[in-house]
């Protein structure tokens, strides 16, 4: 049986793939279903200072099997709730990650202060909510923006930080080493990519708030393309996500770079478990090919881990180009 076991800087995970932030995250107990279920660990919903109800329905749009476009509003019960929850998914022993996200540097601060203190192992930051006003894209499409706010949660935490990178501009990897200068642990890429449906009959847009975010098997080149340039552009560890539904996308996103994997929209449409089938196709896939693990195969698919894969150390798999 090939290793799953991977680590993304000192984030020790049993498997690469992470529930996506988001997804089956309401409560302590469904965070906690999905570690049960097999995940390598969970991040949760997107948390900010105060609860948010989030936009009016529709909010979601079914493209069938090549996925979906959704803009719900960042819906959260706030940093004062949603702590509770979290406590009832590191007692069932999960490994959790936070998710935060905020309209400026001191804003993600104070939230990562707060979220630090419940227990998690690390903060995902969302810099990459394609469609809310005053967040996401908003703040993390700038280089100087994202050092800035990376900078000011590393400087008030001492467990490592995510930054997690839109699609939606023209260099994503610019992002990631901005994310990089400014301190954090690892990027994950990518979020959503921006999208809409329309309603001919209605003559409007199908989502009630209108933009929305495109995930599913539609973006896995997008999130594959992300994952390549960021890896071939910083040291840092990247977790890919986009559209990874079998063992055999998270086995792509590995071999472009990826030290470990999120998978949102495959667990909407075939619930938790998904992450067992997951981790058998993964370890099914990398015995085929005779690599002994997981974390032998990133970035093999770069011409530098062509060259010797099984050769050199995985931690390092790759010469960075100086930034
Ligand atoms: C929402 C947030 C996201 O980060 C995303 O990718 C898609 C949707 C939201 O809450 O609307």
């Amino acid at each position: 049986m090939a290793e799953l076991a991977t680590r993304v800087g000192t984030l020790s995970l049993r498997n690469p793939f992470l529930l996506a932030s988001g997804i089956w995250g309401e409560s302590g107990e469904s965070l906690a279903g999905a570690w049960g279920a097999g995940a390598g660990g969970v991040i949760t919903k997107s948390i900010g200072t105060s609860a948010r109800a989030g936009f009016p329905n529709p909010t979601v749009e079914q493209y069938g099997k090549w996925g979906m476009l959704n803009a719900m509003g960042l819906p959260n019960p706030g940093i004062d709730e949603y702590p509770r929850e979290i406590e009832v998914a590191l007692r069932a022993g999960a490994t959790v990650i936070g998710s935060i996200f905020g309209g400026a540097a001191e804003e993600f601060a104070t939230l990562a202060r707060r979220m630090a203190a419940t227990g998690v192992a690390a903060l995902e930051l969302n810099l990459s909510c394609p469609h809310a006003e005053g967040y996401g894209t908003e703040v993390g499409s700038d280089p100087s923006d994202v050092e800035e706010i990376v900078r000011a949660v590393v400087e008030v935490v001492r467990i490592p930080v995510i930054a997690k990178i839109t699609p939606n501009t023209s260099d994503p990897a610019a992002l990631a080493a901005a994310a990089e200068r400014g301190g954090a642990a690892a990027v994950s890429a990518i979020n959503t990519v921006r999208g809409l449906a329309i309603d001919v009959r209605l003559r409007r847009p199908v989502l009630a708030h209108g933009l929305g975010g495109l995930s599913g098997p539609a973006i896995k080149p997008v999130g594959l393309a992300c994952v390549w340039q960021i890896y071939e552009r910083v040291r840092i560890p990247i977790i890919g996500v986009g559209g990874i539904s079998t063992g055999q996308d998270a086995l792509e996103y590995l071999m472009a770079g990826a030290r470990a994997v999120e998978v949102g929209t495959a667990v909407t449409q075939g619930g938790i478990r998904v992450f067992r089938r997951l981790v058998r196709q993964l370890s099914a896939s990398l015995g085929e090919l005779g690599i002994p693990s997981a974390e032998r195969a990133v970035g093999a698919a770069h011409s530098a881990g062509q060259a010797d894969l099984g050769a050199r150390s995985p931690a390092r798999a790759h010469i960075a180009k100086p930034a």
